[in-house]
């Protein structure tokens, strides 16, 4: 029987095992040595005395090492609660030294006042960062999911498939790529696949009618907590279904990984229209574990004396508020310094300013209060309307624009949900439906794809392609996890002149689109059949499974935000000469 770290226990008492690891923590305590020895499994006692005290003696730290010796339970005295194995340790009787280490740039260690370590120096020595338990467990979680996913994919027929990495360059239509020089074909490249998209749309033409891939995907976009230039897809595609299906398929999947964590679900989730998702909650990913909707004031406004809102609405803008429950000045979390804040956060989002007030007696209160005095004639209208009471704060904008205005309050939403920190509970899913097939440029009027331009419009909105495209809605459906969006997908067109045609709307005639897509667009004639496919971002779905804001710690070897890989320096500069003669590149810069 194999036995690591972590698997001392009362079963082992008196047996003789053998154990191999790093020696973690070392405590010399003259006549005997205790080694903290630990593996993927946990960390085991181990106690040196006798003729091995002075060849232990010579261990350090993160050394590697294979114990050999018998398992005794440890004097109560030293039973170290907090560990599994704590109850007991391993008497060494034969020790073999596999390892030395230099001493580590930091402790590994799961105590967080002691683990010091910056990003930089986590990432320099990922192999170290990745020791310490909290690591091991995120990485072994992602590996539960990942496994889980495929299980369940194949026992629903799908076929697990590999589209290509080095693909076509498709720019014009998406975030910007990763390009790769041909060597044989010089001064072409390939591009590495934003999404096996395109491929699994052709996998459908093929009839290989249930694919389903683990996918590498590559973006080069401005990163963020939740983003990384390189990450991993649960992408399925899947031929004569619906969104209904898809949208089970998906909740029976999440299903089957709540039942791994021991967490319960309710299905089906919610679906909530884009449009309504922008009215209530100011974004297409709200966060549903809050309520805190968005109410429009515009009216109870008019009868204010509040100038400052007044003049915004007399050119035909709108007021909108967010109350909140915050215990105003009882609780440390909603001061006035984050009131501040939070108009700061509002400008930055493009309002010109935010009001905010407090209800205290069931009034309105301000700082200064002359805000309050200007509202008092619609002060039981503007609490009733937002639904607030005593302790919480009223925050309104108002804005000419109001799909700025909601989006900025939806920022503000978010933020205030978060610090207040009043869930109604731990996991809240959606499904959000009916998006816009495009997005239109409030200055040039130009369209562009809301998601990807290969969304099948609804049947019903095609009558309103020509005159009012705004209005068309696209088949796209994303899922949405406590205001992180974990998954996409969408009917895809399958019909080549349909996708010449959405594709001549958003500036690409039909040579162009020919040059860029002819590839895909040719196969749509060959009999495609109803198309529709779905994408969960891995990385992203396992960190908010697990509360954590980056997705970072879920991925081995992350990406800085600006998009180093300190782990092996890259992206580095390589031999110019080479560059010249197997790519015929050269720099234009010097
Ligand atoms: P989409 O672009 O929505 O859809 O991507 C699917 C999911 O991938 C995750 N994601 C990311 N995760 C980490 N870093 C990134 N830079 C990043 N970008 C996206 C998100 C997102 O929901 N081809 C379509 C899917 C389809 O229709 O089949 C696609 O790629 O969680």
């Amino acid at each position: 029987m194999e036995i690591y770290c972590g698997d001392l226990s009362a079963e082992l008492i008196g047996k003789e095992v053998t154990l191999s690891g790093w020696c973690r923590y070392l405590r010399d305590h003259g006549g005997k040595l205790f080694i903290d020895l630990a593996d993927i499994t946990g960390v085991s006692q181990v106690v040196f005395d006798g003729k091995l005290l002075d060849e232990a003696k010579s261990l350090g730290r993160e050394y590697v090492i294979r114990v050999s010796g018998k398992v005794k339970e440890r004097d109560k005295d030293t039973v170290d609660g907090k560990n599994k194995t704590g109850k007991f340790e391993l008497s060494a009787e034969s020790l073999i030294i596999i390892n030395k280490s230099d001493t580590p740039p930091f402790e590994i260690t799961d105590e967080k006042e002691k683990f010091l370590a910056s990003d930089e120096i986590r990432l320099k020595y990922r192999y170290l960062d990745l020791r310490r338990t909290e690591m091991i467990e995120n990485i072994v979680f992602r590996d539960k999911v990942t496994k889980e996913a495929r299980k369940f994919f194949w026992d629903n027929g799908f076929l697990e498939l590999e589209t290509p990495t080095l693909v076509k360059d498709t720019y014009e239509t998406g975030a910007r790529p990763f390009i790769v020089p041909s060597r044989t074909k010089k001064g072409s490249f390939y591009s590495l696949p934003q999404s096996p998209q395109i491929y699994k749309q052709l996998i459908m033409v093929a009839g290989l009618n249930k694919y389903f891939q683990v996918a590498r995907a590559f973006r080069d976009e401005d990163q963020r907590e939740d983003r990384q230039p390189e990450f991993t897809q649960l992408d399925f595609e899947v031929s004569f279904k619906d969104e209904g299906y898809v949208m089970s398929l998906v909740e029976g999947f999440i299903k089957r990984i709540f039942e791994l964590i021991n967490e319960k679900i309710q299905l089906p989730f919610v679906r909530l229209k884009y449009k309504d998702a922008m009215t209530k909650y100011g974004s297409d990913k709200p966060d549903l574990r809050y309520g805190y909707e968005l109410v429009d004031i515009t009216e109870i406004m008019k009868k204010s004396n509040y100038n400052t809102v007044k003049r915004v609405m007399d050119s035909g803008g709108k007021v909108k508020a967010i109350s909140f429950s915050a215990d105003y000045g009882k609780t440390k979390i909603i001061t006035k310094d984050f009131m501040l804040d939070i108009i700061q956060i509002a400008k930055v989002n493009g309002l010109k300013g935010l009001t905010w007030l407090f209800i205290e007696d069931g009034k309105l209160k301000s700082i200064p209060d002359t805000i309050a005095s200007a509202l008092s004639s619609v002060e039981n209208d503007l609490i009733t309307a937002v639904k607030a009471k005593d302790g919480d704060v009223i925050i309104f904008g108002a804005d000419l624009d109001e799909m700025l205005l909601l989006k900025a309050l939806g920022k503000l939403r978010k933020i205030i949900g978060d610090k207040t920190g009043k869930f109604n509970s731990k996991f809240s899913f959606l499904w959000v439906v009916d998006f816009p097939l495009f997005e239109v440029d409030s200055i040039t009027k130009k369209l562009s794809p809301s998601h990807n331009p290969f969304t099948a419009p609804f049947s019903e909105d095609m009558r309103l392609l020509d005159k009012e495209p705004e209005k068309v809605r696209g088949r796209q459906f994303d899922l949405v996890l406590n205001g992180n969006e974990v998954g996409g997908g969408a009917v895809r067109i399958n019909n080549a002149e349909l996708q010449l045609k959405i594709l001549s709307m958003i500036g690409m005639p039909a040579e162009a689109a020919m040059d860029t897509f002819g590839f895909l667009i040719n196969a749509l004639k060959y009999g495609a059949p109803e198309d529709i496919g779905f994408a969960v971002g891995l990385d992203r779905f396992v960190a908010v499974l697990k509360d954590k804001q980056s997705i970072r710690d879920f991925i081995l070897f992350p990406k800085t935000k600006s998009f180093d890989s300190p782990i092996d320096g890259s992206p580095t500069k390589i031999d110019e000469k080479r560059i010249l003669e197997d790519y015929k590149l050269k720099r234009t810069d010097e």
